[in-house]
């Protein structure tokens, strides 16, 4: 009997397509609410996510079937590893697929804030002409400072390089050789952090690195630096960005990823005019979703078909 795999949340349709290629039984059903998954996911060997579908403990109880999860994109925060792995459940995702779709963001939000694009759009709009006001900065010639040099990071460290921005990483898994490939000098976090004119996060959110970019972090900027979050919410201390943004410290900030999506209207953050906020879209392009869709599909397939284990993050 060909192995049956559900795909939720919308994933690029090519997914369902890549499955039924490996002779896996795709089904694609975006309509489902809580109750309706909760319902029919027992009859199911895979299942494939984006970032909607909570995989806790209650979908995992009621998954009698479930070998594997797919996430189609890089971070497993809606899905419980723990329950997972203690219910034998493999969880993969797809490093790699959408990183450069989030390092363009990366640079646009840089280009936005050194040059106030989003300021000068929107007095057009209001029928200004503020040429005096809007002088920027170029990025030639800063520092920019990466933390996390994964798919992500690196993507970012290179089309730093490429601004002709000097690039500073830092993360603990990867030799001084392995960030010169792509122009990045590794650094310890401290000094990273006391040369970085624009301070990136690309790490997962996990124990160590919540409200990593803390109050003592943001201190430790040359002034005026500008602190991006495209990676989650709940790195970068939100208290202490606004504070130093207010006080001046930070010149700006862009922030994608928030610890509860939506945050409310009235965040400030989300309504300060020195902040681009943005709705969690650096992985959203047409590219993107496809490449992360069929990554989590081939992966789920040949695990289910062949036994094969790619990017496999719950040890299972
Ligand atoms: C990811 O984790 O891959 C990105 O943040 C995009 C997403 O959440 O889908």
């Amino acid at each position: 009997m060909a192995a049956r795999v559900l795909l939720t949340d919308r994933v690029a349709p090519r997914a369902a397509e890549v499955l039924a290629e490996m002779g896996v039984d795709a089904e694609q059903r975006d309509d489902l609410d809580r109750a309706a998954l909760l319902d029919i996911i027992g009859g199911y060997d895979g299942l494939v996510v984006r970032s909607s579908t909570r995989v806790d403990a209650e979908l995992l109880g009621a998954a009698h079937r479930l070998r594997i999860v797919g996430r189609a994109g890089i971070g497993v925060d809606n899905i419980d590893l723990q329950a997972s792995r203690a219910r034998d459940v493999a969880v993969c995702n797809t490093p790699g697929g959408n990183a450069n779709a989030v390092a363009e963001l990366a640079v646009g939000m840089m280009l936005s804030l050194v040059r106030h694009i989003p300021l000068a759009t929107v007095s057009m709009h209001e029928g200004e002409w503020r040429k005096k006001e809007l002088k920027g900065r170029e990025l030639r010639g800063q520092t920019l400072g990466v933390v996390g040099l994964g798919a992500v990071g690196r993507r970012v460290s290179e089309l730093g390089r490429a601004m002709g921005m000097t690039v500073l990483a830092s993360d603990p898994f990867i030799s001084t050789d392995d960030a010169a490939k792509v122009g990045a000098i590794l650094t310890p976090l401290d000094q990273l952090v006391r040369n970085a004119n624009v301070l990136t996060v690309h790490v997962p959110l996990v124990p160590a690195t919540r409200n990593l970019v803390d109050r003592a972090v943001l201190a430790s900027l040359p002034a005026g630096a500008l602190v991006l979050n495209l990676a989650r919410g709940g790195i970068v201390d939100e208290d202490a960005l606004l504070e130093a943004i207010d006080s001046g410290r930070v010149a700006g900030a862009a922030i994608d990823v928030w610890p509860d999506e939506p945050p409310p209207k009235d965040h400030p953050l989300r309504t300060h005019p020195r902040v681009l906020a943005t709705p969690h879209i650096a992985a959203s392009t047409h590219e993107a979703q496809v490449a992360v869709a069929v990554q989590a599909a081939e992966q789920v397939g040949a695990f289910l078909v062949r036994g094969e284990r790619r990017h496999i993050v719950n040890g299972v």
